[in-house]
């Protein structure tokens, strides 16, 4: 089974979740993608919900598809997020930002009763650290920031590497807030917390990809179906 049609299980499997009148976090990303379109056939046969997207792409994919949205503003309390990751550990502690959007990806899912995370099973990982982390941080001061996220991740791992994003014409690439990403390569994030904490506390950080403590059950596919993993 291939990795799209895996996807596309997980995916489906998230409308278990979703009841009519629910507000609901739509995340961003190959994966949520899928979920964007699932959805929109309940919509089509009349399923009553409203999305907050989680990035511009995700915004124009889902006006679209016919998916009724508002905002955190209009309604700044969600029953539950549907989004991708690059990673989930066992404790369902994520790594996110893949695709760029991982600022408003987690201010979504802080707003939302739940989070329900859908991938297939090549996410699924003992410990957080083989994807480089994405850590977004603002234009000014770009080198000190930097070299304060070294000096971060150095004391994980010895040989870490934190690189800009670039997009495919060498520039910056640009989240949706106006912000830059850097990727820290660490290999094994010994202690997700710590280093959560820690990027956090940089002057400079707008946020980081770790979402530790947010979702609450992830649905896995594989070859054999799809996995239910709840939160321990
Ligand atoms: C977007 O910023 C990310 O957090 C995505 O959720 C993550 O990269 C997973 O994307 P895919 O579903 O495309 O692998």
């Amino acid at each position: 089974m291939d990795i799209e049609t895996q996807k596309r299980h997980a995916a489906t499997r998230a409308l278990d979740f979703i009841r009519p009148g629910m507000r609901i976090g739509l995340g961003t990303g190959s994966t949520a993608r899928h979920f964007l379109v699932v959805l929109a056939e309940q919509v089509r046969a009349g399923f009553d919900v409203i999305g907050v997207p989680t990035s511009e792409t995700t915004r124009a994919d889902a006006e679209r598809l016919g998916i009724k949205l508002t905002t955190l503003d209009e309604t700044p309390e969600l029953d539950l997020t549907v989004d991708g990751a690059d990673e989930i550990a066992p404790d369902l502690s994520l790594i996110k930002g893949g695709g760029g959007a991982l600022l408003r990806e987690k201010i979504v899912a802080a707003a939302s009763a739940g989070m329900v995370v859908i991938a297939d099973e090549s996410k699924w990982v003992p410990t957080l650290g083989r994807f480089p982390l994405p850590v977004e941080v603002v234009p000014f001061g770009f080198a000190a920031t930097r070299r304060a996220v070294e000096a971060t991740t150095a004391k994980y791992c010895a040989a870490a590497s934190v690189k800009l994003r670039c997009d495919k014409n060498g520039h910056a690439f640009v989240t949706d807030g106006g912000h830059w990403i850097v990727d820290a390569s660490m290999g094994r994030i010994a202690n997700p917390k710590l280093l959560a904490d820690q990027l956090a506390a940089i002057p400079g950080v707008v946020e980081h990809g770790l979402f530790i403590g947010m979702a609450t059950t992830a649905l896995i596919a594989g070859p054999g179906g799809v996995r239910v993993v709840e939160r321990p």
